[in-house]
């Protein structure tokens, strides 16, 4: 019998089974750029990126600053981040702010071991990480002022649900941000007119699981709109965050890991030719809808 830290999601999630297997082995490398924030990093000033796991590790900070400041975040929020991987997101606002109730919702028990392990309240801040579903979260109507998605959606097994599950614990005044791989809608008609792209999309998914890239901005505006929410901040980040990948590749490359490596070029050449773009987007309730 496996206990809850060692129990795996019971979906595919081949990258944090490669973390977690090397900071297990306490790989300083990994520990450095992947041990507290799971996402991209992002640079004000891209083409003067270091190459430096140091920078990294700095840039994967203001990113998830960036993406809380884009939801309004503000003292004695209740603040849901949905796929918290392993709190990162939680850390920083427990260090930024003062009487937060923050709650780390994630599919997959091993991180949130390692949340519970590493990311202890401070400042009167109350913290909770949860196991469980961002499609089907186990909240009450009514009970967030903020929710969080920082570079998870993706995986979800269907975004308007999340959005409906968002609306539904939101309460009147509240808001959700998140970020994003947004397709540019050439990208999407390519991947769905050219068998070519399945292996693009096979290469991606043995090592990140799945991941749906085909949702444009449009179909963001759509869903906001049908789910009760307008679209308040939009700011495409893309360029910002080109430097992760050779940090990324690297990383891969250090465990010898090539498919990761494989992968993650791929990710990086489609979002050098501009077909997906890295988005931070958030959204208030609609007035009429309040
Ligand atoms: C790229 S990681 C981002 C982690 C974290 N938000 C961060 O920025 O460090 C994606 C996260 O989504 C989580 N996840 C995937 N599917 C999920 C689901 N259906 N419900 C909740 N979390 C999920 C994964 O376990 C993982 O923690």
């Amino acid at each position: 019998m496996t206990s809850p830290s060692t129990r795996p999601a019971n979906i595919p999630l081949p990258y944090f089974d490669i973390l977690l297997e090397q900071l297990n082995l306490g790989e300083a490398t990994v520990q450095q750029a992947f041990g507290r924030h799971v996402h991209w990093g992002y640079w004000t000033h891209p083409t003067q990126a270091d190459g430096s796991i140091e920078g990294f590790a700095i840039a994967a900070e203001h990113l998830c600053q960036r993406v809380y400041a884009a939801a309004g975040l503000k003292e004695n929020d209740r603040v849901l981040d949905a796929g918290c991987g392993f709190g990162g997101t939680i850390a920083s606002l427990n260090e930024q702010f003062q009487n937060l109730h923050l709650t780390g919702l994630n599919i997959d028990p091993r991180q949130l071991n390692r949340a519970r392990q590493e990311v202890k309240p401070m400042s009167n801040n109350q913290i909770v990480f949860v196991e469980g579903d961002a499609c089907q979260m186990p909240f009450p109507d009514a009970s967030m002022d903020v929710v969080l998605a920082v570079e998870c959606i993706f995986h979800f097994p269907s975004r308007a649900t999340f959005f409906q599950e968002a609306r539904r614990v939101l309460r009147p005044d509240g808001r959700l941000g998140i970020c994003d791989f947004v397709s540019v809608p050439i990208f999407r008609m390519l991947q769905q007119a050219f068998a070519q792209f399945e292996s693009f999309t096979a290469l991606v998914d043995g090592t990140y699981g799945r991941v749906d890239s085909c949702f444009t901005l449009s179909d963001y505006k759509t869903l906001a709109q049908k789910t009760g929410f307008s679209l308040t901040f939009q700011e495409d980040i893309t360029r910002n965050t080109l430097p992760t990948y050779p940090i990324v590749r690297q990383v891969f490359d250090r465990v010898g890991n090539s498919q990761a490596v494989q992968a993650t070029a791929a990710v990086e050449r489609i979002s050098q030719l501009g077909l997906l773009r890295y988005q931070i987007l958030s959204f208030a309730i609609q007035e009429e809808r309040k």
